[in-house]
């Protein structure tokens, strides 16, 4: 847990100012650098995503270990997940499609867990007959990206089996009240359930491992508001048996108003997939800009893409070709590209996928009940 003057990032919240640079030492993890680039570009036939090639992927733990044991022959499965606590947002989607290119590269298995019991826990005002609806109402979003719906495997924390939850349990014996007061903030007024949580949500990363009966490596992309149960579980994981967990850490995306992250606590802000193209238009059209007060200045002085949330979609997720979004930059920059074309340009491409995403939900509705692990 992050905490300081200008920016909080918790595995429950994550506002202000994001300072990348600083997140890395304060969270002890590494830069993902140009070598690690290099390393995996060899392994991808020379493909490296956008997110990478922009540095939206921008730290690790142990990635350069994990591309050593791959080069040698090993393999090791996916994990990530959801907190169910109401619609997807198109921000959760961008983390996802990094995983799904990394489970087409590879080849691999994806745990996707959904942590309903989290959220019910940690949202007073949630029953916890909500929260497992939400869980199937994004489970139908995460389908919907694409995953190989053969070797992808949800886990919904409140009908997990008894293999998952016998391995919560061991975990959790392992986890002393100490450690999870020092590194999440847990105090005597914490309820019982959240202190239990983070063995749930640890056993993911050995849970391969009991499927298959041999040691498999997880490599888990998210948000690194998440790290610090990656933390928890590191510590445990070689007494247990087992590898340590690897973490690649994307950035977040920011909502269309000004500051923060896209969260579902800002409605406004926010582009749900459950938007109509009408409400999704409008939101984006009222988006924070680098631009200047008025026309004029904009042309003579230039807009500042450096700070613009609209540019910053682009980057992240609507734009993939690196020539295209380097003119944005430029013409933004020499004053030759005024916000409302950008902006409306922007709208037409989220309206565009909103519709495509929107359809692949009904194509998926039928894998639901088959891809969700219960042993
Ligand atoms: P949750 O539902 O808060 O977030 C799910 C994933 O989305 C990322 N994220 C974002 N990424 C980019 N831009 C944003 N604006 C944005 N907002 C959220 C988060 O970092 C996360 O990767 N406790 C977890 C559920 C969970 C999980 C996991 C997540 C269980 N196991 C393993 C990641 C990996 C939660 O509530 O996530």
């Amino acid at each position: 847990m992050v905490q300081d003057e200008k920016s909080i990032v918790t595995p429950w919240e994550v506002s202000g100012d994001l300072d990348y640079a600083k997140l890395i030492k304060k969270f002890g993890t590494k830069p993902f650098d140009e070598t690690l680039t290099n390393k995996l570009a060899k392994l991808t036939g020379g493909d490296i995503h956008p997110m990478i090639r922009r540095g939206l992927v921008f730290s690790h733990r142990d990635f350069d270990w994990l591309l050593s044991h791959i080069e040698s022959g090993g393999d090791f499965a996916l994990y990530t997940g959801r907190g169910p606590s109401g619609d997807t947002h198109l921000g959760h989607l961008v983390p996802w499609f990094f995983t799904k290119w990394l489970q087409d590269k590879f080849d691999v298995e994806l745990y996707f867990q959904i942590t309903d019991d989290e959220k019910f826990l940690y949202n007073p005002q949630y029953t916890y007959d909500q929260t497992i609806g939400y869980a199937y109402k994004n489970i139908e979003d995460i389908l919907a990206v694409g995953f190989d719906p053969e070797k992808t495997k949800f886990i919904i924390d409140s009908q997990a089996g008894p293999k998952f939850r016998k391995l919560a349990t061991e975990i959790s014996k392992r986890i002393t009240f100490s450690t999870v007061k020092a590194i999440f903030g847990y105090n005597e007024s914490t309820n019982i359930g959240l202190l239990y949580h983070p063995a749930i949500q640890a056993a993911p990363c050995f849970y391969p491992s009991i499927i298959h009966g041999r040691k498999i490596p997880v490599l888990i992309p998210a948000g690194i508001d998440q790290d610090p149960y990656w933390r928890a579980t590191r510590d445990i994981a070689k007494k247990m048996g087992y590898y340590k967990p690897v973490a690649l850490h994307s950035e977040f995306i920011p909502g269309l108003e000004k500051g923060g992250k896209m969260s579902s606590s800002n409605p406004n802000s926010t582009v749900f997939t459950t938007d109509t193209g009408k409400v999704a238009s409008k939101k984006v059209n009222r988006a924070f800009t680098g631009g200047r007060a008025t026309i004029e200045e904009q042309k003579r002085l230039g807009g500042d893409p450096g700070i613009c949330n609209v540019f910053s979609w682009y980057r992240s997720s609507f734009e993939e070709d690196d020539t295209a979004l380097q003119k944005r930059w430029d013409d933004c920059k020499n004053g030759d590209l005024m916000c409302g074309p950008c902006k409306m340009d922007l709208a037409d491409r989220v309206v565009l996928f909103l519709e495509m995403h929107q359809s692949k939900k009904e194509d998926v509705a039928d894998l639901i009940e088959s891809s969700i692990i219960r042993v």
